[in-house]
């Protein structure tokens, strides 16, 4: 049975949509079958993988208002072991026209309860609000993966996804962990970053992924090629920060989080810190 991780946090712009597209390239890279879905509106994920939204025939909207099931959405991508459930500008309307279906928050749970099966991982891009779509996302998920871009500011917010998180563990899914939180866009010679990171690690302590994705041109480059940064720029830096973090949700899900990362990827293992500030 897959383990379904929800990529979440309502603030726009830290880095969701580059982590969901390009950790679960990384899982297919180590041929394990993932899936990722596009929850998102403005459907990044969809043109990421190099699949134009506006031509899908069914997407996760139709999975929503319950009038397709996942299994008929889902496309495969250039990817081997990775597939697409693809988002429609659609998406944006189906938060209102949910208002009536009883159990609203639980739609995308049920869906992927039959396609889990083929996946070792189900990947969820959520958008940047709270709202019905990312409930459905907390609700589908075994554990929520939280990008938090290392800038000034970075922690605002995480109260309010935090509490959400408790509300959903309360009341739709007792299951609901924490997969770790990610620093995204780590510019090394800001010492700013490094406090970001250390006030993160303070907080939640293990939970911080050891991987710190930096930014990397690359990383924002890709997308307008329709590709992940594995199949843009294999060896940049962007790539190597997304294989290690795959390397750590990977040895978590086998119970071994004390698995060390790459140390390309961590704090310190570039210099980060040193000379400048
Ligand atoms: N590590 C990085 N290095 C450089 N650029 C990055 C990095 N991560 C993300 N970006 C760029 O920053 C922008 C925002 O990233 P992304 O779309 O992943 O954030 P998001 O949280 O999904 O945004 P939204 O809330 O709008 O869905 C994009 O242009 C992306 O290409
Ligand atoms: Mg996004």
């Amino acid at each position: 049975m897959g383990k379904v991780i929800a990529v979440a946090n309502q603030k726009g712009g830290v880095g969701k949509t580059t982590t969901a597209v390009n950790l679960a390239t990384s899982l297919a890279a180590v041929e394990h079958p993932t899936l990722l879905v596009d929850f998102d509106p403005q459907a990044n994920c969809t043109s990421g993988v190099g699949i134009d939204a506006r031509t899908v025939a069914s997407s996760t909207y139709e999975v929503l208002i319950g009038s397709q099931p996942l299994a008929d959405v889902v496309l495969s991508t250039e990817m081997p072991y990775l597939d697409l459930a693809p988002s429609h500008i659609n998406l944006v309307g189906a938060e209102i026209e949910m208002v009536d279906i009883p159990e609203r928050e639980r739609i995308l749970r049920r869906a992927l309860a039959e396609v889990q099966h083929r996946y070792d991982f189900v990947v969820i891009d959520c958008p940047p609000s709270l709202g019905l779509l990312t409930l459905n996302a907390l609700t589908a998920a075994s554990s929520v993966l939280i990008p938090v871009q290392a800038e000034y500011f970075a922690l605002e917010g995480l109260g309010q996804l935090l509490n959400t998180i408790k509300l959903v563990r309360q009341h739709l899914n007792p299951e609901l962990e924490i997969e770790g939180v990610l620093v995204t866009m780590f510019d090394v010679r800001l010492r700013l970053a490094n406090q970001v990171a250390g006030e993160l690690r303070k907080y939640f302590g293990d939970k911080v992924f050891q991987t710190i994705v930096q930014r990397n041109v690359r990383l924002s480059e890709a997308p307008s090629f329709g590709k992940p940064v594995l199949l843009y720029d294999a060896t940049s830096i962007g790539s190597r920060n997304y294989i290690a973090l795959a390397r750590e949700v990977i040895a978590r899900s086998m119970g071994r989080p004390d698995l060390p990362a790459p140390a390309t990827a961590s704090i310190g293992g570039d210099g980060a810190g040193h000379g400048h500030s």
